[in-house]
């Protein structure tokens, strides 16, 4: 049976590991072409991509470097023809509070969290346009509603990107783009645990009306869902998977 993304082709960014991997994992279950761009390897994703048969093709890509950025999006185009689905994933998450972030700190986090959708999403453009079924999801946190004063570089980024959701839903909707959001909790990934502590897992577990940590997987599916057919009619939508802990 046909999956629901087969014929279309999906880049990820930073999908070299975490959710991102198995965004990327769960869109070539479901047909699609796969490309990453990421700053680290991603031969840990091309190999299960390769299990679902699906084609792939990554780069060594800063997203917050417009240059390398157009390149990738080039050899995308060259590689696995043009973009149906954008997910811009990749980011960094720094702990600190007000009294501590650097200016340069502070702004690093928004050239990856904010400036690195923004870049992407003008470099895609163009394919997404051609698409006429073009999605753009971008990976947002339910922290903007809970916000850990300890991050407040990565909890103001995600409030920039979400914006840019709104305004870009607006503004693609006349070339058939929908631009939504997936507002995770806190996610077992290898840089979260490094960056939060086991008592914080458990503090968010407490506070969600779903008493397990979120994993990858519980993301990777809405994207999957946002990026099909099925989501046709849903735009400028934060969809908030955080096992209900922004409901409490
Ligand atoms: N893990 C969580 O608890 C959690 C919760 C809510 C939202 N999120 C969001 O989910 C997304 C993925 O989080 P994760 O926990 O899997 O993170 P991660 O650190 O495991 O993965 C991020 C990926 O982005 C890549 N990356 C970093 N900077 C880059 C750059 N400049 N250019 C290209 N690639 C770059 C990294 O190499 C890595 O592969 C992020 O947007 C994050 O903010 C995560």
């Amino acid at each position: 049976m046909a999956g629901r993304l087969t014929g279309r082709t999906a880049v990820v960014t930073g999908g070299s590991t975490g959710i991102g991997q198995e965004i990327a994992r769960r869109l070539a279950v479901e047909g699609a072409d796969i490309a990453v761009a990421d700053i680290d390897p991603a031969d840990e994703t091309r190999d299960l991509v390769a299990e679902t048969g699906r084609r792939f093709f990554s780069d060594k890509v800063d997203v917050s470097d417009e240059d390398a950025i157009v390149g990738f999006a080039a050899r995308v185009r060259r590689e696995l023809g043009t973009a149906d689905i954008l997910v811009n994933n990749a980011a960094v998450v720094l702990p600190a509070g007000i009294d501590h972030v650097t200016f340069d700190e502070w702004r690093s986090t928004f050239a990856v969290n904010v400036d690195g959708p923004f870049l992407t999403s003008r470099a895609f453009l163009p394919d997404l346009k051609e698409s006429g079924s073009g999605r753009v999801i971008n990976i947002t946190s339910a922290s903007y509603w809970t916000p850990p004063p300890a991050f407040v570089s990565y909890v103001s980024a995600k409030g920039a990107l979400n914006g840019f959701t709104s305004v870009l839903a607006t503004g693609l909707a006349v070339h058939g783009i929908t631009v939504n959001g997936v507002a995770a909790s806190l996610v077992r990934t290898a840089t979260a645990s490094e960056n939060m502590s086991e008592s914080f897992f458990e503090q968010t577990v407490r506070m969600q009306n779903i008493k397990r940590v979120q994993m990858p997987a519980d993301v990777s599916g809405v994207v999957a869902f946002l990026a099909s057919d099925d989501a046709a009619f849903i735009t400028g939508q934060i969809v908030v998977a955080d096992g209900g802990g922004t409901r409490r």
